[in-house]
């Protein structure tokens, strides 16, 4: 059994990657398997706390006792998590690879190879974790992750500040230890008086100990 130390508590929790159609049956996506965000979700879920999973595209089982709403672009995972927030949550974590940019206009009929070159015009999708983090009510903790392949420290410090959000859990993506699709994952959390390292772990423990350290900031507030 785990020390209850979410009970009560209502936690948000996004997953997976978006995709973004760009004609009736291609899309823009990326490498997310959803495994870190519903690892979360279940870790939540065991201390305690009612849970709200917004999936992304992913072939995942759904954790015992958390509810989850199935989602496919960026715009639509927007709305639900604002949709779940309500009534006032107590934490958002932000573990989905939310596509940045998005097909301006998705075509109606498959696109035809008819010339050499073509070009997509793409516009910014919402920020969604910006927005929590913004918004009015906002959760008491919103967490976010960064995915990184350079310069991890520095551009994770960077989005807890541009992004206002409580936490940052950043995690490598490229080379042989990238986080995408596979069953561990280590961690690098910064805070604004703090930072802290998750070793390497299944991502069950490595969620458990994001939780952990959230739980305690979480208490410290209330
Ligand atoms: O799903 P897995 O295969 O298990 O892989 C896990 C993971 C690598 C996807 C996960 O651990 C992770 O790092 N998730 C965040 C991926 C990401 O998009 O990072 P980012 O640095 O581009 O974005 C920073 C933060 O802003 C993230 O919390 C992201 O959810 C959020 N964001 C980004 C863009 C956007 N339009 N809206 C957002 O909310």
């Amino acid at each position: 059994a785990h020390p209850q130390v979410l009970a009560g508590r209502r936690v948000v929790v996004s997953a997976g990657p978006t995709f973004e159609d760009i004609d009736p049956v291609r899309y823009l996506g990326n490498r997310s398997s959803g495994k870190m965000g519903f690892a979360i979700a279940e870790a939540a879920r065991e201390l305690g706390a009612e849970v709200v999973l917004v999936a992304g595209p992913v072939h995942l089982p759904t954790p015992p006792g958390v509810t989850r709403v199935d989602v496919r672009s960026a715009r639509q995972m927007r709305d639900a998590v604002i949709a779940a927030l309500a009534p006032q949550a107590d934490l958002y974590v932000g573990a989905a690879a939310v596509a940045d940019y998005s097909p301006v206009q998705g075509a109606d009929h498959k696109i035809k190879k008819t010339s050499a070159t073509l070009t997509l015009e793409l516009a910014r999708t919402p920020d969604i974790l910006a927005e929590v983090a913004q918004r009015t009510p906002r959760p008491r903790l919103v967490v976010g992750f960064a995915a990184e392949t350079q310069n991890l420290a520095a551009y994770a410090r960077g989005k807890l500040y541009a992004k206002n959000v409580d936490v940052i859990a950043a995690n490598a993506v490229s080379g042989a230890e990238s986080a995408f699709e596979r069953d561990d994952n280590a961690l690098h959390v910064f805070w604004d008086q703090g930072e802290t390292e998750i070793a390497r772990a299944p991502k069950r423990d490595v969620a458990r100990r994001l939780l952990a350290l959230v739980a305690e900031r979480l208490e410290a507030g209330a």
